[in-house]
C-alpha cells in the first residue's frame, strides 16, 4: 500500500518477523523505529510502529509520546508484542503506564504474541524474568484465578505465540477497513 511505513524495533526478532510480513502484506516500506526521521516518513500517511514490552515499558514509548517528533501528523498505530495475553489486564495498565491519555487519543493500539527463549536471553534479562515469574506465582498463590494459575503455569517456559493469522485486525486498520 502506497504510503503506508512498517516501523519496529526487537531483541530477539519476534516483532520484526511481525513487522516483515506487516510490511509485506501492505506492500510497505520497512524501517527500523530507532531510525525514524521527518525524512524517513515523508510521503508515509499512514504509520504502524511494532513494539516489544520490556519489564513494563514499551520499547519505542518515547518517539510516540512526542507530538513534535516524527509520527506528528500522521495516522498512527501502535503494535505492541508481549507475552501476556492480548485480553489481559496487564496489557491495558502497561498502556496507561507508558502513554499519555493525549497521545492514545490520536493512535490506535493493537496486542499481539511474541516469542521468548530462555536460552536466548542475556543474564539481565534472566534475573528481571527471574524476578517477574516470582511475582506471576505469588499473585497465582494469593488469587488462584484460572488466568493466574495458567500465566504461573506458563511462568519460565520457553514459547512462541508468534502468529501471522493474529496480524489482520492491524493489516485491516492499515488499509482503512471497518473505522
Ligand atoms: C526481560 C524481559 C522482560 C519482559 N517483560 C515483559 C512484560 O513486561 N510484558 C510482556 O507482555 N512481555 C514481556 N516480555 C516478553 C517480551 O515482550 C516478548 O518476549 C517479545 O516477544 C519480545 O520481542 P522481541 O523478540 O522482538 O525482542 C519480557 C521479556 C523479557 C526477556
Amino acid at each position: 500500500m502506497a504510503g503506508t511505513a512498517v516501523a519496529y524495533s526487537t531483541r530477539h526478532g519476534s516483532t520484526q518477523r511481525y513487522a516483515a510480513w506487516l510490511a509485506q502484506d501492505l506492500d510497505a516500506d520497512l524501517l527500523e523505529a530507532d531510525g525514524l526521521s521527518r525524512e524517513r516518513l515523508a510521503g508515509h500517511d499512514t504509520v504502524v510502529v511494532l513494539s516489544p514490552v520490556y519489564a513494563g515499558r514499551v520499547a519505542d514509548a518515547a518517539v510516540l509520546r512526542d507530538p513534535s517528533g516524527p509520527l506528528g501528523g500522521h495516522r498512527v498505530a501502535l503494535v505492541m508484542v508481549g507475552m501476556t495475553p492480548p485480553d489481559s489486564p496487564e496489557r491495558a495498565e502497561t498502556v496507561a503506564n507508558n502513554l499519555p491519555q493525549a497521545t492514545l487519543e490520536q493512535i490506535s493500539v493493537f496486542h499481539l504474541r511474541g516469542a521468548i527463549d530462555y536460552q536466548a536471553l542475556s543474564r539481565l534479562e534472566r534475573v528481571l524474568m527471574r524476578f517477574a515469574n516470582w511475582r506471576l506465582r505469588s499473585q497465582a498463590r494469593r488469587h488462584p484465578t484460572p488466568e493466574n494459575t495458567a500465566a504461573a503455569a506458563q511462568a519460565g517456559v520457553s514459547a512462541d505465540h508468534v502468529d501471522r493469522a493474529a496480524l489482520g485486525p492491524v493489516l485491516a486498520w492499515a488499509r482503512g477497513e471497518g473505522g
